[in-house]
């Protein structure tokens, strides 16, 4: 059952999709106002006015560890900075319906994009992530703010999830089950690259399909899924081989043209912790 009606979080307002546990006394509003830097939610935009000249957040806490352009990357620990993390989690429960969101938000770390203008560093999406994945997960939960999707960011989010794992030198994958759209964009993602690979390879190399795992951070069971549902893989004369068909080819021009904004690995400051 939805709660909340509509949201107005910094210049928009946003039809929620889904149920998110706000105090029952902040539901049947007919707005619920959103700080947007700290992610407060008031009753009134009087009460938001009032908190913004405390608050005095023009971007999220924690580190930034990534710049790039206008855009940036902040590291937010969920146990030193719950309320915030809480608050983020409660937002993304709006848009999230599949996956029970973890409210113990300490074995998490977040990683908030945000974009950058003369006012502020404004939330756009994020991930999350177990500080320790039994599964080797490498995203918990993934979301671009609705008013931001289809513009790229969810890409951005899942590209940049996999430069940590590989600064990390693992593979990963997201935490099972995926939404539709969590899906959609994963798959397109893996495509993209694993195309990207094949493509600047030279072909008198033998590349296997572990070496396509260890460049792109996939998990082996993730190349293998892109391979075969793009009919790359084929088997000729008595062995695989890769193929990248002209349609394929095409399909990868596109998309990598519509994909403006790339991550920068070498602008990433992070270590991992042990
Ligand atoms: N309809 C059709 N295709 C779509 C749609 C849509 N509404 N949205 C995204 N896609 C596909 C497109 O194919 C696009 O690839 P393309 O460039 O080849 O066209 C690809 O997904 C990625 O598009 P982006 O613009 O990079 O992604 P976006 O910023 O919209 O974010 C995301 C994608 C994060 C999944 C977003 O839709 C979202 O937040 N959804 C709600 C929350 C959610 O479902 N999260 C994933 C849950 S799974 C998990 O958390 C591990
Ligand atoms: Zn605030």
């Amino acid at each position: 059952m939805k709660n909340i009606s509509l949201i107005e979080i910094g210049a928009h307002r946003v039809v929620p999709w889904y149920f998110s546990p706000y105090p029952e006394e902040y539901t049947k509003l007919p707005v619920l106002y959103l700080c947007e830097f700290c992610l407060l939610y008031v009753k009134s935009k009087t009460c938001l006015k009032r908190h913004r000249v405390k608050c005095g957040l023009f971007y999220p806490p924690g580190n930034e560890i990534y710049r790039k352009g206008e855009i940036s990357f902040f590291e937010i620990d969920g146990r030193k900075n719950r309320t915030y993390c809480h608050n983020l989690c409660l937002v993304a429960k709006l848009f999230l319906d599949h996956k029970t969101l973890y409210y113990d938000t300490d074995p998490f770390l977040f990683y908030v994009m945000t974009v950058r203008d003369e006012y502020g560093m404004h939330l756009v999406g994020y991930f999350s992530k177990e500080k320790e994945s039994v599964e080797n997960y490498n995203v918990a939960c993934i979301l671009t703010m609705p008013q931001h999707q289809r513009k790229g960011y969810g890409k951005l989010l899942i590209e940049f999830s996999y430069e940590l794992s590989k600064i990390e030198e693992k593979t990963g994958s997201p935490e099972k089950p995926l939404s539709d759209l969590g899906l959609l964009s994963y798959r397109s993602f893996w495509s993209q690259m694993i195309v990207e690979v094949l493509k600047t390879t030279d072909p008198s190399v033998h590349l296997s399909i572990e070496e396509v795992a260890k460049h792109t951070a996939f998990t082996v069971e993730d190349v293998m899924h892109t391979l075969t549902t793009n009919n790359i893989i084929r088997y000729f004369k008595g062995g695989y081989v890769f193929c990248l068909s002209q349609d394929l080819l095409d399909a990868h021009e596109k998309s990598m043209k519509k994909q403006r904004n790339r991550i920068d690995g070498d602008k990433i400051q992070w270590v991992p912790v042990d």
